[in-house]
C-alpha cells in the first residue's frame, strides 16, 4: 500500500423494521419520537458497498453514488464525516495527517435506491462504518453517527434483531441501536420481498414524517400508548421464537404506521392497490392454513416484506406465484442474517 494513500471497502445490509420509526423530535440530530425494532438482512442480499480512498495528493472530496457524482457538501454526509473525524481526533485513533487528507467515496446499492427498500439505511450505515475503519475507530459506538445520516441506518450497524432506543438526552448521545438477539438465535426466520414498484417514492420519509408529527392526531396515541407495549411484546416474541406473536405485532404495527400516514394532512399514501391486495391475501392465507404462517410489513413505499419460517417458504412462494402469476409482479427470496462485514484492502 502506498504510504500516502489509504483505502477501505465495506458492505452493509438493509434492515426491515417490525416496529416502525416514524417521526422526529429533533430534525437536525435525527432524534426519533419512538423506539423501533428491526431485522438486519444478510449481506448476501440487499446491501450497499462503499469504497473510501484517502490520499495526500487529492485536492477535493468526492462522493459518487451509483455511478453519479453527489454533492459532498450535502448536510447529512457532512455531519457523518465531521462527527467521525472529531471522535478520531479526540481519541487520537489515527495519525493526525490522515484526518487532513481529502477523501473519495464511491458507494453503490445492489437494489433500487429510494424505492422504500431501505437504501438510506444500508447506505449511511456503510458510509459511517467505512469511515470508522479508515480512521481506526473499530471498537467505538458509531450507531449514533449513522443515525445522523439517516435514522434507520443506526440499526444496520448491527446484525440480527436490533432495537433503536429513542433516548432522552438533548444531544442524542443515548439515541443508539443495540442488538436484541443475534441472527443465529432464530436462523429459520426468512424474509421474502415482493417488489410491487421499484420507482423512486413520491414523498420522501423526511418530509412525510415532518408532516405527520405536525398534523396527525393518531401519532401521539401511537407513541404513548402503543409502541412501548409493542417493543416489549416483540422482544419477548423474538426471545421465545414465537412466530405467531412476532407476526401479529409486525402486521399491526405496519398497519398503524400506514394509518398514521393517512391521518397526516395532506395524507402520505405509500401503499397502492397491489399492496392492499397482498394484505388481504395474506390474512386469507393464514386463515385457511389454520395458523399464522406469514406476516407482511410495508415501509414508506408499496413493496411488501414478508416474514415467514423456512419450513413455509416453498408453500408461501407457490401461493404468491399463484396470485401474482405475471412477470411484472417480481418476487424474490431473501434470507437475513449476519452482522455488517468488513473487507479491508
Ligand atoms: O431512516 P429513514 O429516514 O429512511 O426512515 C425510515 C422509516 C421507515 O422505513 C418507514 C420505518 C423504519 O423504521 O425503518
Amino acid at each position: 500500500m502506498d504510504s500516502t494513500q489509504l483505502s477501505v471497502t465495506c458492505i452493509a445490509p438493509v434492515n426491515i423494521a417490525v416496529i416502525k420509526y416514524w417521526g422526529k423530535r429533533n430534525e437536525s440530530l435525527i432524534l426519533p419520537i419512538n423506539d423501533s425494532l428491526s431485522v438486519t438482512l444478510s449481506t448476501a442480499d440487499l446491501c450497499s458497498k462503499t469504497k473510501i480512498i484517502a490520499d495526500a495528493k487529492f485536492t477535493d472530496n468526492v462522493m459518487i453514488l451509483n455511478g453519479k457524482e453527489e454533492n459532498f457538501e450535502n448536510e447529512r454526509i457532512q455531519r457523518c464525516v465531521k462527527e467521525i473525524k472529531a471522535r478520531a481526533a479526540e481519541l487520537g485513533s489515527c495519525p493526525k495527517e490522515l484526518l487532513e487528507w481529502k477523501i473519495h467515496i464511491e458507494s453503490e446499492n445492489n437494489f433500487p435506491t429510494a424505492a422504500g427498500l431501505a437504501s438510506s439505511a444500508s447506505g449511511y450505515a456503510c458510509l459511517v462504518y467505512s469511515l470508522a475503519q479508515l480512521y481506526d475507530l473499530k471498537k467505538q459506538e458509531i450507531s449514533d453517527i449513522a443515525r445522523m445520516g439517516s435514522g434507520s441506518a443506526c440499526r444496520s450497524i448491527y446484525g440480527g434483531f436490533v432495537q433503536w432506543q429513542k433516548g432522552i438526552q438533548l444531544d442524542g448521545k443515548d439515541s443508539i441501536a443495540f442488538q436484541v438477539a443475534p441472527a443465529s438465535h432464530w436462523p429459520d426466520l426468512h424474509v421474502l420481498i415482493l417488489v410491487v414498484n421499484d420507482s423512486k417514492k413520491k414523498i420522501g420519509s423526511t418530509s412525510g414524517m415532518a408532516r405527520s408529527v405536525v398534523t396527525s392526531e393518531l401519532i401521539k396515541y401511537r407513541v404513548e400508548k402503543c409502541v412501548p407495549q409493542r417493543i416489549h411484546s416483540m422482544t419477548q416474541a423474538i426471545k421465545d421464537r414465537d412466530f405467531s406473536k412476532f407476526a401479529e405485532v409486525t402486521m399491526k404495527d405496519s398497519n398503524q404506521f400506514h394509518a398514521i400516514c393517512l391521518d397526516t394532512f395532506p395524507p402520505c399514501v405509500y401503499m397502492n392497490d397491489v399492496s392492499h391486495e397482498i394484505v388481504n391475501y395474506i390474512h386469507e392465507f393464514n386463515r385457511t392454513e389454520g395458523e399464522t404462517k406469514v406476516a407482511y410489513t410495508f415501509d414508506a413505499g408499496p413493496n411488501a416484506c414478508l416474514y415467514l419460517l423456512e419450513k413455509n417458504v416453498k408453500r408461501v412462494l407457490s401461493f404468491v406465484n399463484h396470485i401474482f402469476p405475471n412477470d411484472n409482479q417480481k418476487s424474490a427470496e431473501y434470507v437475513r442474517g449476519i452482522p455488517v462485514e468488513y473487507e479491508s484492502e
